[in-house]
Formats: structure tokens, sequence, C-alpha cells
């Protein structure tokens, strides 16, 4: 029996990994489920699967909690509690579903606790890249990734692998994108873009912020230097195609031409079964896919004329240095801004290269640093938003 602690459980992620959780009851019980202000659907998680302990950061929301709960679960608040959550003995499993740089701390918490780390909260990776990976070398900790691309190329790669990807052959990663749901508009549609249609993903259920990356690029933007260090690649070695269907979700190709990847439905629940029960496989609760009615899978070339987050992410893997961090934080703040109506869809990238442009050779060797930097970008960015007077 794997013992499993869910640190953004009301989330989409957090909600699909009870899904999957909940048709083992053999092989997984539930520590901690974790959120940040929504209590009432953390009283309905908890009294549906009873976890030992629940964590709100926000402290109001954990009160309301505590009353509606009246002891059947531990309540904790902030943000201690929430990083000695993820790091409790009480868990093997630790889901890492908070969305966001508000990520960081707990994850690392688990990554320093040695546990297998099911890593959906790619924006912690983002920050701190060498320090993150670092950290997991030391300490041990099983690094399984969720987004459903890194799963793909994960269950695409040979293990153990000896010599890094040229030691396995390994000629490139080709990340596949579905190209959100503005594929194909022109830059006049694009400007009047409204948050409800940018939340309102052709074929995943996800979250406000993942959705409006999803349909700007910067979440495959993320996903490049995500793979980079999942996958010790060169950013040379990466590639993205863009795949509406969102079946294949991603493809490694080695040096004899071959050329593996990983299908599925559409439905998170595939990796995360995958990453909870790996090197073993569970039913997952998703529905087979059947080609011949899907009959025709079609791959293009990503449009960076249109979408330039992602080019602002290959570009800030090349700077190095504190760049991914600055680009994460500018993007953080200026997606927040456009679902707040106080920033125009097609501003989003502005905002982000200025960010970068003014913060450019700054560098961050260590939390503290990761920290700062990644709070002078947000005041940095925020100046940006509010002077481009939306
Ligand atoms: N959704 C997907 O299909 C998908 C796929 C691949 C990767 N991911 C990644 O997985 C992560 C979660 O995405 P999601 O779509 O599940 O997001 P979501 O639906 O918005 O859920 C976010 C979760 O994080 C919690 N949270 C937000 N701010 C927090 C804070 N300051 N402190 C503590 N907890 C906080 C939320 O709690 P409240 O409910 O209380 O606000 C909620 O439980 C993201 O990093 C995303 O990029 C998602």
């Amino acid at each position: 029996m794997a013992r499993l602690t869910i640190l953004g459980a009301t989330g989409t992620i957090g909600r699909n990994t009870l899904d999957v959780v909940a048709r083992h009851p053999d092989r997984y019980s539930l520590h901690a489920l974790t959120a940040n202000t929504d209590w009432q659907r953390m009283a309905e998680l908890c009294r549906e699967h009873r976890p030992a302990v629940a964590v709100m950061t926000d402290v109001d929301a954990a009160r309301e909690l505590a009353t509606a709960l009246d002891g059947e679960t531990e309540v904790l608040a902030g943000p201690v509690a929430l990083a000695a959550v993820a790091a409790a003995p009480d868990s093997d499993i630790v889901m890492a579903a908070i969305v966001g740089a508000a990520g960081l701390m707990p994850t690392l918490a688990a990554v320093r606790a040695g546990k297998r780390v099911l890593l959906a909260n790619k924006e912690a990776l983002v920050m701190s890249g060498a320090l993150f990976m670092e950290t997991a070398r030391r300490y041990g900790a099983e690094l399984v990734p969720i987004d459903s691309e890194h799963n793909a190329v994960f269950q695409c790669l040979p293990h153990p692998r000896a010599g890094g990807l040229a030691g396995a052959g390994v000629r490139r990663i080709v990340l596949t994108a579905s190209g959100g749901p503005f594929r194909g508009w022109s830059p006049e549609r694009l400007d009047a873009v409204t948050p409800e249609q940018a939340v309102a993903h052709p074929n995943w259920v996800m979250g406000p912020k993942i959705s409006v990356d999803s349909a700007t690029m910067m979440n495959k933007g993320l996903e490049v230097i995500e793979a980079c260090w999942l996958f010790d690649a060169l950013p040379a070695q990466v590639e993205v195609v863009v795949h509406p269907q969102s079946i294949v979700h991603s493809l490694v190709e080695y040096a004899d031409g071959s050329v593996l990847a990983q299908l599925s439905n559409p439905d998170m629940r595939t990796p995360i079964a995958h990453a909870l029960a790996w090197p073993e496989r569970i039913d997952a609760g998703v529905a087979r896919l059947d080609l011949a009615q899907l009959a025709t899978l079609e791959f293009e070339a990503p449009d960076h004329g249109r979408f330039p987050c992602l080019q602002l992410a290959f570009d800030a893997l090349a700077a190095g240095g504190a760049a991914p961090a600055i680009l994460n934080a500018a993007n953080e703040s200026a997606v927040a801004a456009f679902l707040d109506g106080r920033l125009k869809f097609t501003t989003i990238a502005r905002i982000i290269r200025t960010t970068l442009d003014a913060l450019g050779g700054r560098t961050a060797s260590d939390l503290d640093a990761v920290l700062a930097v990644d709070a002078e970008a947000r005041t940095r960015a925020e100046r940006e938003i509010r002077r481009s007077g939306h």
C-alpha cells in the first residue's frame, strides 16, 4: 500500500488524481490533501476520500474547513504546514499539482524528503532548474512527469539511461502541442480574445492559468525548458510540432531513425495512473483509443509570428541564468492581468519580452536568489502592465 499526498487537490490535476486513486483502494491510501482558498470543494473531497490531514494555505479558509469537517480530518493552515506535509514521513508519493510559483517551496520540500514526486507543477522546475534537479539527485527523489508530453517522453526512453540521451542513442525529443483554441486565427481576431474564450481549450479540461498558457503557446515554451531539465537535453535536441488532435503526446527519435511515440485519448488520468504505478500499469478509467474512428492525425510547424511566447521561452533557455525564472514570473503576472481584464491577450508576450530585456543577465544560484528574482520580475511586469493601460 503506497501512501499519497496531493498538493493542489482541488485543481483539475488533483481531482483527476483522486479519481484514479479511488479506483485502486488496495494500492493507495491518502495521507494529505492541500489547497489554497477553496474550502468548500476541499470539504467535499475530504468527506469523499477521507485523508488523515487537509492543509489550506489561506488561514481563513482553514478555519472554515475545520468548522465544516468537525474533526473528521485534521486541518492545518499556512505555507509552513504545507511544506511540512509535503515532506512528512507519512507519505511515499507526492503529487505536485499546485499551479505556478506557489508550488515551488512545497514541491522542493517533497524532493528534499526523497519522495517519489509526480511533477505537474512545471513552473517550480522552470524557476529553479539546476537547483531543483541537483536537490532531487542529492536526496534520491524519484521524479515522474505528469505533463502528458513529458510523461510520453519518459515512456519512450529506456530506463535506466546510462550516459544520458547520447548514451541511449537519442537524437531528439519532439513535444506535441495542440495549438490551443486560436490556432489559425488572424492577428486582428487574436487582439480581441476574451478570458472566457482563452480558457475554453478544445481538447483538455484544465485550470485557468494553464489554459491561457496553452492558448498563447507559453505552456509549450515552459515545457521545452522542463524537458531540457528533466531529460538532460540540449535546447537543440527539443523540437515542437503542432498536433491539433492531442492523441500523440510526444515522440523520441533515435539514431537509427526509429521514432517512438506514446498515444492515448487526451485525458490526464493516463499520465497520472502511469506515474502513480510506474513501472507497473494500472487502470485509469480512460476510454480506449479508437484509431479507425479518429482516421486522421495532423502535424504542422508552430506559427512563431502569431504565437511569440514559444520563442521567448527558447530565448530564455539560451540566455540561461535567471532568465527562465524571469520568464515564468512575468508570464504569471501577465496571465493574471489578462484573466482580470487588465491586459489584452496579444500584449502578454510583450510584457514578458520587456521584463526579460529589463532584467537580463541576472543569475540565481540559490533558492533565496530565485525567490528574489521572481519577486523583482513580478514588480517589473506589473509596472509594464499598468503602463500598457488596457
Ligand atoms: N490541468 C492539466 O491538464 C495540466 C496538465 C499538465 C500540467 N499541469 C500543471 O499542473 C499544475 C496544476 O494545474 P491545474 O490545471 O490542476 O490548476 P488548477 O485547476 O487551477 O488548480 C490549482 C491548484 O493549486 C492550488 N493553489 C493555487 N494557488 C495556491 C497557493 N498560493 N498556495 C497553495 N495552493 C495553491 C489551488 O487551490 P484552490 O482551489 O484553493 O485555489 C488548486 O488546488 C500547473 O502547474 C499546470 O501547469 C496541468
